[in-house]
Order: structure tokens, then sequence, then C-alpha cells
């Protein structure tokens, strides 16, 4: 491996996601291991800018394996999308000897490195962490296991009393522009239907598969809805089958923030652990503008731009499944 490289840092950006405590440690823990000098920047791009840069050893990382969110804290950055904030960024960079950077987190993240990168040729790793599951170049994201664990975790305890009382559930779920969270736990939960961002999904189909499900003697109507579905928020989806089926309570259960929250499952923080090395190990090597991933059970590299430009792809067999399952 190459010395060029003394000093490295680590930040989490974006929206936060189980497994970024995970992803923090290893990659420090990394530097440790080969001598190398490591920084947290907390708060993301905006503690870049600010200056809130501490170093960190391998006993800083104690007891976060275990822990969601991110104890570096996180942020969406408005003033590192600027050319001002990035000189600023880069005079921190400068000034603390940080020759290279690890990035956790999503789109808007790599994008960030990506031009930071491009600007200022320092070199940049992205380990893809985020709840959405929307990165190209990974099978899986950091936090993405977790959270749908989560989702399906509250959907089974909604069955139980949807079922009691006879009555539809509506079930938001995150993906403002996917629907990976949507379609996985809409199949682990035996949901009737799910409505996803990445698909048309007319009234009337929806109507008539709540229709054959009561024909088929199915006893729960359980909808998951992605946020950022084709059809409308999910108030107003409730509100259309409340008059199609005045007959059927239907209510709304908007999961929110907390699908972001917990503990990191054991796939997320082995998923964690191998990326935060690879990211580290990478960077000594030579790398730069790559995203790190896990592809077919292997470590892949995928160049940052592709991974923010490129659509991750639902999975084709899920979306078959679903509605052979849900007859
Ligand atoms: O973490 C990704 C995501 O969960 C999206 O699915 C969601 O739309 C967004 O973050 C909301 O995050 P925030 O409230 O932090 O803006």
């Amino acid at each position: 491996m190459t010395n060029s490289i003394k000093t490295l840092a680590v930040l989490t950006s974006g929206g936060d996601s189980p497994g970024m405590n995970a992803a923090i440690r290893a990659v420090v823990r990394t530097c440790s291991f080969y001598n190398k000098e490591v920084f947290g920047v907390y708060e993301g791009y905006k503690g870049l800018i600010e200056d809130r840069i501490e170093k960190l050893n391998a006993r800083s990382v104690k007891n976060i394996l275990n822990r969601g969110g991110t104890f570096l804290k996180s942020s969406r950055s408005e003033e590192f999308r600027t050319a001002e904030g990035r000189k600023k960024a880069f005079e921190n960079v400068k000034k603390h000897k940080i020759d290279a950077l690890v990035l956790i987190g999503g789109n808007g993240t790599f994008t960030g490195a990506h031009i930071f990168y491009e600007e200022y040729g320092i070199p940049v790793i992205g380990i893809p962490g985020t709840i959405d599951n929307d990165l190209y170049g990974t099978d899986y994201t950091l936090g993405f296991d977790s959270a749908t664990n989560v989702v399906v975790d509250c959907i089974d305890k909604i069955r139980d009393t949807a079922e009691s009382h006879n009555r539809m559930f509506l079930i938001e779920v995150m993906g403002r522009d996917s629907g990976f969270i949507a379609l996985r736990s809409a199949v682990a939960s035996g949901a009737i239907d799910v409505i996803l961002p990445e698909e048309e999904s007319p009234m009337e189909v929806l109507i008539t598969e709540i229709t054959k499900g009561a024909t088929n003697q199915k006893t729960h109507k359980l909808i998951v809805v992605a946020e950022g579905n084709k059809l409308g928020d999910t108030f107003s989806i409730a509100n259309e089958l409340s008059k199609e089926f005045p007959q059927i309570e239907t209510k709304v259960t908007i999961l929110g923030h907390l699908q972001r929250g917990g503990a990191p499952s054991c796939l997320d923080r082995i998923l964690a652990s191998e990326l935060g090395v690879a990211a580290v190990e990478s960077l000594l090597e030579g790398k730069t503008d790559l995203m790190v991933g896990r592809q077919n059970k292997k470590v892949s590299y995928t160049p940052l731009e592709e991974s923010i430009t490129k659509k991750a792809a639902l999975d084709p067999e899920l979306l078959r499944i679903r509605k052979i399952l849900s007859i």
C-alpha cells in the first residue's frame, strides 16, 4: 500500500441511517491499523466548512458499533453546494493536512464529494449510507436492512389490529424517489398491494386489487405506500378508497422517521464494517472518486459520477412475485 496518504478524515452527510456509526468505527480502526492519522468531521460538509474537525483514535469509536444514528452527526449543507463554501472547506482540509476523505451518505453526499475532488484533487471515497437503498453500484446501502426490519415489525403490528376490526390500512413508508423500502417490506409483510414511485399506479388497478382480495376472502387490507409515489399523498389515496369502499373503515399510518432510528441489524453492521475497511484500503492503494459497495458478495468500486447519475433498479423478481403472493 502506498504511504503518500498519512492523514484521513471521515464524515457522515445527508439523512442518517443505522450502520453509519459502525462504518465510522471501521474507518477509524482501519486507519489506526495502518498507522494513519484520522479526523472526524462533525455535521458533514457543514463541519468541514466551519472547521469542526477532531482527531479520533481506535478508542474514540468504542461502543458505537451497535448504535443507530451517527455520533459525528449529519446535515444537508447548502453552503457546500457553492464554490465559496467548498473553498472554505478546502482551507480546513489544508489546515489539518488531511490527504484523503471518506464520505458516508447518499446521492447528495456523493455529488458534493465528486465536485470537491474535481476542484481540489483531494482523494475521496464514498460509502453508501441511506435507508433508501437508491444508489447505483451496490446491492445494499447502510441502513436499508435495518429500516425494512423496522417497517415489517410495524406492519405486523398493524395487521393485528386491522384484522380485529376488518379495517383497511394504508401504511406510508419512506422513499422520496425510490420504492426499495416499500417493495421489500410489502413482500415481507404480505401486503395486498404496494404503490411505488417507479410505477404508474392507476386508482382503478388498486380498486380492482382490493375487490379481488375481498372476493378471495382475504381478511386484511394492508397497502404499503412509498412517500414519493405517483398517485398522490397517502391521505388523498385513502379518501378516494373510502369513497369507493364506504363499507370499509380506512386508516392511514405514516411511519416517518422512526424508520431511520434504532440499532443497526447484523447485516448492516457487517456491511458497514466491510465497506469501512475497503474505503480506507482503497484510498491507501491510490483509488479515488469511487463509491465502495458490495455486489454479488464482493466489494465493488463504482465511479461516484456513475453512482449518482445511474438509477438503481428495483429487484425484478420481487416485483414479479408480489403479484403472485398477494392473491
Ligand atoms: O434518508 C432518506 C430519506 O429517508 C427519504 O426517504 C426521505 O424523503 C428523506 O430522507 C427525509 O429526510 P429529512 O426529513 O431528514 O429531510
